[in-house]
């Protein structure tokens, strides 16, 4: 079984549905609100969780009302929540506006994420790298932490995934550390100057990131689907299944564990490409962020059906 370890951020999410995002100094009626756990890192180490992985997640709660919600959903997860740390202060928090196309805003209030340093991570990294296949990093905790857990990753020899997101501008050192990288098009842009809008101009940037020593470029093309890329100089472009757009939060969260869960228990590239799509198709096609994440039964009977 393929054992990921996450160390990432964990919010609760404050939904708002809206008929469409207001325009600036508009007030609006909303449609529904919702309280529902997420975070870039949760969501990631929930993917992984369903499509069958053994996952740890190593995160920063707080001490409020929400810290025992969302260790509760980790748990019941089965996901290994050892390495968690309190902090004097909230928990991290995503405001979220989804309005009637399914597409998202999201405002971030990083409370205890914030406060995830390296003195939190520093006598765990060896413990939970042991038997890590891999390290898997997001950009909701602070910019030292990630890359001190690059440098620590790099000695112990283990592989580091990255997805810089909220985008980042990724410095040339970082990127030559990684064992992959998971972007968007705005991410892609942020990091490369290349403007991505498909398998083109996907590729284009995807050697400029290679060039610079990354093993693995998989940059997300939303309703399009992905371009895939590595060093081997294998290229994959998987197109996105259709279906109705409900909301697009947790999509490319539940992509990069659906897929790093495949590929690390033997599936092939292309097969791993695939599932980790059809497991986004479902997240889209569901409210809510770690909640319509799908297992990976639902995700084998989705693809008996539509391959
Ligand atoms: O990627 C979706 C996630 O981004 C949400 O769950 C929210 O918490 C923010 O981190």
């Amino acid at each position: 079984m393929s054992q990921i370890v996450v160390i990432g951020s964990i919010n609760m999410d404050i939904v708002n549905r809206v008929t469409r995002h207001p325009l600036p100094g508009e007030t609006m009626k909303g449609l529904k609100t919702e309280f529902n756990p997420g975070g870039k890192g949760a969501n990631q180490a929930v993917s992984a969780s369903r499509a069958g992985g053994e996952v740890t997640m190593v995160c920063a709660l707080g001490n409020d009302s929400f810290s025992s919600e969302l260790l509760e959903t980790l748990k019941n997860e089965g996901i290994s929540s050892d390495f968690i740390v309190t902090k004097p202060s909230s928990s991290g928090l995503a405001f979220i506006t989804v309005d009637g196309n399914g597409e998202n805003s999201i405002i971030l209030e990083e409370g205890a994420n914030g406060l995830l340093h390296k003195d939190d991570i520093k006598n765990i990294l060896p413990v939970v790298s042991k038997k890590a296949d891999l390290i898997l990093l997001q950009n909701e905790i602070p910019w030292e932490t990630t890359t001190y857990v690059l440098e620590q990753a790099d000695k112990l020899g283990v592989p580091v995934y990255f997805n810089p997101a909220p985008a980042v501008q990724v410095p040339n050192d970082v990127l030559a550390k990684l064992g992959g990288l998971f972007v968007n098009e705005t991410e892609t842009e942020m990091i490369t100057g290349i403007h991505v809008s498909n398998p083109d101009s996907a590729e284009k940037a995807a050697d400029l990131l290679l060039e610079k020593g990354v093993k693995e470029v998989i940059i997300t093309l939303g309703s399009q689907g992905s371009y895939f890329k590595n060093n081997n100089g294998v290229r994959i472009f998987t197109p996105a299944f259709t279906v109705q757009t409900i909301d697009t939060t947790a999509a490319g969260d539940t992509f990069i564990g659906a897929y790093l869960v495949a590929k690390s228990s033997g599936s092939t590239i292309e097969d791993s490409l695939t599932f980790a799509t059809a497991a986004s198709a479902l997240t889209v096609s569901k409210e809510g962020a770690l909640k319509s994440i799908p297992t990976k039964k639902e995700v084998l009977e989705f693809l008996k059906v539509r391959v």
